[in-house]
């Protein structure tokens, strides 16, 4: 079965790990901009390593400069989407990258996107939510700005707050305020755990930043028990299969362990990261994990309804794209 036109909801997204290269190398040549170490021979992404991949992404993100460079960026990153059959999206957006934390100067960017995606929901059928996002190897001082950023633009677009970047920098309990902040706001709130840390990196972050959905979240599958609280309390996964293959953390789409932890009767949704960097699409997702595992319509169907139910939205949104 082609999954290409399948209707499908992607909760883990991060904005600027959506731009295909070519937008990158456009606007490069367009500032005179010298990032020719980004790419490879190819035009690929180029990387050794997940911290190298985290300095590669952010020095691709170093040409995205105005609020109409991120307005561009929203377009392509749309319609890419929407041509895989994504009917609703949520992605990361980091006021760091976008005004370096200062809320006013985050206003114009977040005014850029948000009229993109009004418009890409009436002309593509896609819906755009966004998630502020602190980044964890800037430090817990720099996300406070974040989180503030995130609070003071709570509304329709923006939804949630969470954090990314190098899972071995600091702990969960650093960037207490920063949850606290988004949470007392009224956001909704996720993390990147148990993706580079294991299990214990996983409890952390459902403790001490108390997130109802974890980003990867995989490698609980090392601990059993933890695996069984999950389930048991209902925390959805953004599980990203093809990113943690191309990053090495499993060595093949059969031996990721997505299968094992539904199977245990954990809430696993599908994603994919940061596609272009990949190598990948929501339908080579999809491709792959009926080749991996032989699911079909059915299992699908329980992880895109799994997915609507677990995405930072009101329950307007999500009844028109059920
Ligand atoms: N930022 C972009 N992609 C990421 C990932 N897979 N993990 C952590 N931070 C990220
Ligand atoms: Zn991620």
């Amino acid at each position: 079965m082609s999954w290409k036109t399948y209707p499908k909801v992607e909760l883990h997204l991060h904005h600027e790990g959506a731009a295909p290269p070519a937008f990158i190398r456009g606007l490069a040549q367009e500032k005179n901009v010298d990032i020719s170490k980004v790419f490879d021979e190819r035009g690929h992404y180029a990387y050794e390593n997940f911290v190298h991949f985290l300095s590669v992404y952010e020095a691709a993100t170093s040409v995205l400069r105005t609020p109409e460079d991120y307005a561009r960026l929203t377009r392509a990153v749309l319609e890419e989407s929407a041509a895989h059959g994504v009917v609703y999206s949520e992605t990361f957006l980091s006021p760091d990258f976008c005004g370096g934390g200062d809320v006013e100067a985050w206003r114009e960017y977040l005014h850029a996107i948000e009229e993109v995606a009004d418009e890409a929901e009436k002309t593509l059928g896609i819906t755009l939510r966004g998630v502020i996002t602190c980044i964890r190897h800037f430090g817990p001082e720099k996300a406070r700005p974040i989180a503030v950023c995130a609070a003071e633009t709570k509304g329709g677009f923006i939804t949630g707050f969470g954090i990314a970047g190098d899972e071995g920098k600091g702990k969960p309990r650093d960037f207490t305020w920063a949850f606290d902040c988004a949470r007392e706001a009224g956001l909704h709130l996720t993390a990147h755990a148990g993706e580079w840390g294991g299990p214990q990196s996983v409890r952390d972050a459902l403790t001490d930043l108390k997130v109802e959905r974890i980003g990867h979240g995989v490698r609980a599958i090392e601990d059993l028990a933890l695996v069984d609280e999950l389930a048991e309390k209902g925390v959805t996964l953004e599980v990203c299969p093809g990113s943690n293959v191309t990053l090495g953390l499993y060595p093949n789409w059969r031996r990721h362990p997505i299968e094992q932890l539904r199977e245990r009767g954990v809430k696993v949704t599908v994603s994919t990261d940061d596609p272009p960097f990949f190598h990948t699409t929501m339908t080579r997702e999809f491709e792959e994990l009926e080749r991996a595992f032989g699911w079909d319509a059915e299992v699908f169907g329980e992880i895109t309804r799994t997915a609507l139910d677990a995405a930072f939205c009101d329950e307007d949104t999500r009844a028109r794209i059920a």
